[in-house]
């Protein structure tokens, strides 16, 4: 976009909840519950809220100043800020990130709409917890299937992203976000009345700390950064579109709380079920799609048109869901190109789609027929995720609160956060401080622990 034609979201809580559209998505329903269950539970979990905390919100709010500062996409807004220095590099790292991202992330959005397919088509019906096992063996591993999905998705997104967004975005995040929270509950509801929940509410709630080990703040900070859609400018390129009476920190604030329920919930659905009918937690990738049809089952046992309707909702809202995410990743990529290159925004976003359609071939193919190619004993699928989200992610989330925190002049960080004097944020010392310092040590010594340097 350029800044001449930059629209802005029409209303403050429009702001809000387009910037959770992009946050909450596959990395709440399907990456954190398994991310939580590979790292032994409830210990995971708090490690996880003080990444929210302590680095998260603070560097959404410095994504949100350098968006709306620069009024650039993030491919842009460094050097908008910083002209003609390294900084640019962030930037495009961030749409390096964001690119690699939308290539993987989509094959797993598109296993969301063969799930809705398989629910509407009675496929779910009088299956048993190993069925749903081999049944998704059966397709991820499959040559053809998930391709098709993944193309699908990328083409929705793609038609999006060409249509221009701010509408769409705007308007379908105000319908959807509340239909899954509603969704989520009593789907959380259902999940703990199985018989046997008790032992999975105990793994997500009580906490082992031998269990601790450098891995989970790896992990932990990884999937704050991913679920939060920090670290590759996602954010910042939305905040270019918010208005100038945007309350940055309330803005964070919310999609932070919001981003944080959503991913607790959806642990409460799955680990009480999962330990109900015998699906051990740390599935991986899988867990959701082995124990989410075993709870339609069986809180509908009996009424399997109901089931079959309340999985294919679910399904719906999760593709949903993705999809506002994937917009959000593609958007980034595809305003780079046009502002960058100067190509119109449709051939931008062909480009973009093309690309986003073979790293997602060559990761979905790594589950089945690629699956012995591995890099450090990981296949491209895992190696993509570990590498954006664990390494990626987290570098440019340091970048951003140290550019936020030493680069940008002092009076423009505190304009951003109090509108220009308009708005109190007493938080403010706190939240120059932990850029300044608390976050780009804190994510360092989280990457040196895992180098077992610490001891
Ligand atoms: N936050 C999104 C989710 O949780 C994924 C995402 C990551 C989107 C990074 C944009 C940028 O599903």
């Amino acid at each position: 976009m350029l800044m001449s034609e930059r629209v802005n979201f029409g209303s403050r809580i429009g702001a809000i909840l387009a910037a959770a559209g992009s946050a909450v998505g596959l990395g709440n329903v399907w990456r954190f519950p398994y991310e939580t269950g590979n790292h032994g539970g409830a210990a995971f979990i708090l490690v996880y809220l003080g990444c929210v905390f302590i680095f998260g919100l603070p560097i959404m709010i410095a994504e949100f100043t350098i968006g709306r500062r620069s009024k650039a996409c993030t491919g842009g807004a460094y050097d908008a800020l910083a002209p003609g220095t390294l900084w640019k590099w962030v930037g495009y790292l961030g749409v390096l990130t964001g690119f690699l991202i939308l290539g993987y992330y989509s094959v797993v959005a598109g296993w969301t709409l063969e799930y809705i397919w398989q629910a509407l088509a009675g496929g779910f019906a009088g299956k048993s917890s190993e069925d749903y096992v081999v049944m998704f063996q059966d397709f991820s591993q499959h040559p053809f299937r998930p391709l098709l999905w993944l193309f699908v998705i990328l083409f929705i997104t793609h038609w999006v992203v060409v249509k221009g967004v701010k509408d769409g975005i705007e308007k379908s995040s105000k319908i959807m976000m509340p239909l899954l929270f509603i969704l989520i509950v009593l789907l959380a509801a259902c999940s703990i009345s199985l018989p046997g929940s008790e032992k999975g509410l105990e793994f997500l709630l009580k906490p082992d700390f031998s269990k601790v080990t450098p891995d989970v703040f790896l992990g932990a900070m990884g999937q704050a950064f991913f679920s939060l859609s920090l670290g590759m400018g996602c954010l910042s390129t939305y905040a270019s579109y918010f208005g100038k009476k945007t309350n940055l920190g309330q803005t964070a604030m919310s999609v932070g709380l919001i981003d944080t329920f959503v991913a607790v919930l959806s642990g409460l659905i799955i680990f009480p079920a999962a330990f109900s009918v015998g699906i051990q937690p740390d599935a991986g990738p899988s867990l959701i799609f082995i124990t989410l049809p075993n709870v339609f089952q069986q809180a509908f046992a009996g009424v399997p048109l109901l089931a079959a309707v309340c999985s294919a909702a679910f399904y719906v809202l999760l593709a949903l869901a993705a999809i506002t995410s994937t917009i959000s990743l593609h958007e980034v990529s595809t305003a780079f190109l046009h502002e960058k290159f100067r190509f119109t925004r449709s051939r931008a976003a062909v480009l973009v789609t093309s690309g986003a359609m073979l790293v997602g071939v060559v990761s979905s193919l790594a589950l089945g027929e690629w699956s012995a190619f591995r890099i450090c004993g990981l296949n491209m699928f895992d190696a993509l995720d570990f590498l954006t989200a664990k390494i990626m992610l987290p570098v440019g989330g340091m970048f951003a609160a140290l550019f936020v925190g030493w680069i940008i002049r002092k009076d423009i960080v505190k304009g951003e956060v109090t509108n220009y004097g308009t708005l109190r944020a007493p938080y403010y010392p706190v939240y120059r401080f932990i850029l300044r310092f608390v976050a780009p040590v804190g994510i360092l010594l989280i990457f040196v622990n895992e180098l077992g340097w610490l001891g």
